[in-house]
């Protein structure tokens, strides 16, 4: 199956009958910058040894940053905050202002 197959809404709309979790991937740059995106990709795989899986698209703007970065956090949503969910996916020229 291409892409070209696919009714894009009707994709949106089979994803969005799954809910999941959404947090704000977090790190900093070389210079101490914050860069963050959100994602609901975010899941548990392991205590021991201590584990998670994120899925970042390579074509974010940030995924050399946020890859080569030695620490990072993961902001975990209330359902309250809808709103740093959007700026944090939107390209927004200052996502912590
Ligand atoms: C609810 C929600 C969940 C998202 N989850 C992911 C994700 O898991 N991985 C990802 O790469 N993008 C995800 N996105 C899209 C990114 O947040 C957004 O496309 C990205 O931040 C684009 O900006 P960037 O190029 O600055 O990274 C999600 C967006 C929304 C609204």
């Amino acid at each position: 199956m291409t892409i070209q197959t696919v009714d894009p809404r009707a994709l949106r709309d089979a994803f969005g009958a799954f809910p999941t979790g959404v947090t704000v991937v977090t790190a900093c740059d070389g210079d101490g910058n914050p860069i963050g995106f959100t994602a609901n990709s975010f899941t548990s795989v392991s205590l021991n040894p201590p584990l998670l899986l994120v899925c970042l698209a390579k074509s974010s703007r940030n995924f050399a940053t946020m890859t080569g970065a030695q620490h990072f956090a993961i902001n975990v949503l209330s359902e309250t905050q809808k709103d740093v969910s959007n700026t944090f996916a939107r390209p927004v020229e200052d996502r912590f202002a």
